[in-house]
């Protein structure tokens, strides 16, 4: 009970000085120290030996498409993350404030635990196709999340058959409140990647619409099979001719934004020349990852003798 009670003091402690931080803005030092971690060099070598140990592992298409997220429409990562967290998290809220069921927090560690597991996979998948900075925080990231599940196993393993025992128990916790806040550091990296470095989101996200027809070049100069780039409005546009039928979709990549121009062509797809994700031309759907938002295609008409595009 007088466990209890100082435990939960020292909780309160700790969300006073959050709430202080967030009354205000985080300090610039922290941004600094997230850049530097990005110049690390030196983190290359251990980067490129993590990289050799995942990427023949989820390199199958069917692997890399699932862990991708393909079959949702979008980066599968953020969603898994917000079970593992999630649990987590709760699993803090009931130390707190229902510190007599220890049971349910142990349950949820475990759901966490479990799930961590598929969330690594899907993040390691994203990470080999990421580069310089993005590559170094990625990596730490990735080291902070191993030092976060293995507290958080610990903490497991001290709260099951010897959760009567109360020094026991009292480790198990500050295992899993130590966890915590490394994963609220590891967490604020994750954010960083997406919202700051752009990793993980759909490139394509910002192209304006066209509302009405555009022009986008001469339709007799694009034979069967050929294709060419056009600038309509503001979009630069990827026309092929295929089967007869002329398809335009934007050329910008929407896996991370690299040109599809030059990429290769077959079987009524295209395949970017960066990573290889590979787009359907008949609909833009991704084939192969690690893209996994479709690619947006626009629909075309032929009007005297020019080709017109429009969203
Ligand atoms: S930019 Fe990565 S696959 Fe196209």
């Amino acid at each position: 009970m007088i466990h209890d009670e100082r435990f939960r003091r020292s909780w309160s402690g700790y969300a006073r000085r959050v709430t202080r931080i967030s009354a205000g803005q985080l300090p610039k030092t922290v941004r600094d120290q997230i850049d530097r971690i990005g110049q690390l060099k030196h983190l290359d070598r251990v980067a490129d030996q993590v990289d050799k140990l995942v990427r023949p592992r989820v390199e199958a298409p069917p692997v890399r498409n699932a862990l991708s997220g393909v079959w949702l429409g979008h980066r599968l990562h953020p969603m898994l993350t917000d079970i593992a967290v999630g649990s987590f998290t709760s699993a803090a809220l009931v130390d707190v404030m229902a510190p007599r069921h220890p049971k349910i927090a142990r349950r949820l560690i475990g759901a966490g635990i479990v799930s961590a597991l598929p969330t690594a996979a899907s993040g390691l998948s994203d990470w080999i196709d990421v580069y310089g900075d993005a590559r170094r925080i990625g990596l730490v990231h990735a080291a902070g999340n191993s030092i976060a599940l293995g507290l958080y196993t610990r903490s497991f393993l001290h709260r099951g058959k010897l959760h009567r025992v109360r020094g026991r128990r009292g480790r198990g916790r500050v295992s899993s409140f130590l966890g915590l806040g490394v994963l609220a550091a590891t967490g604020y990296l994750g954010g960083h990647l997406s919202y700051v470095l752009g990793v993980g989101v759909d490139h394509t996200g910002f192209h304006p619409k066209l509302e009405e027809w555009v022009d986008a070049g001469a339709a007799e100069e694009l034979s069967e099979g050929a294709h060419t780039v056009a600038r309509a409005g503001e979009v630069e546009v990827l026309l092929v001719r295929h089967n007869g039928d002329i398809k335009a979709l934007a050329n910008r990549c929407s896996h991370a934004g690299w040109p599809l121009a030059p990429g290769k062509f077959e079987n009524g797809c295209v395949t970017c020349p960066m990573h290889g994700s590979t787009f359907s031309l008949e609909d833009g759907h991704v084939i192969r990852a690690p893209a996994a938002s479709s690619q947006p295609m626009y629909r075309v008409r032929e009007h005297n003798g020019r080709i017109e595009v429009r969203s």
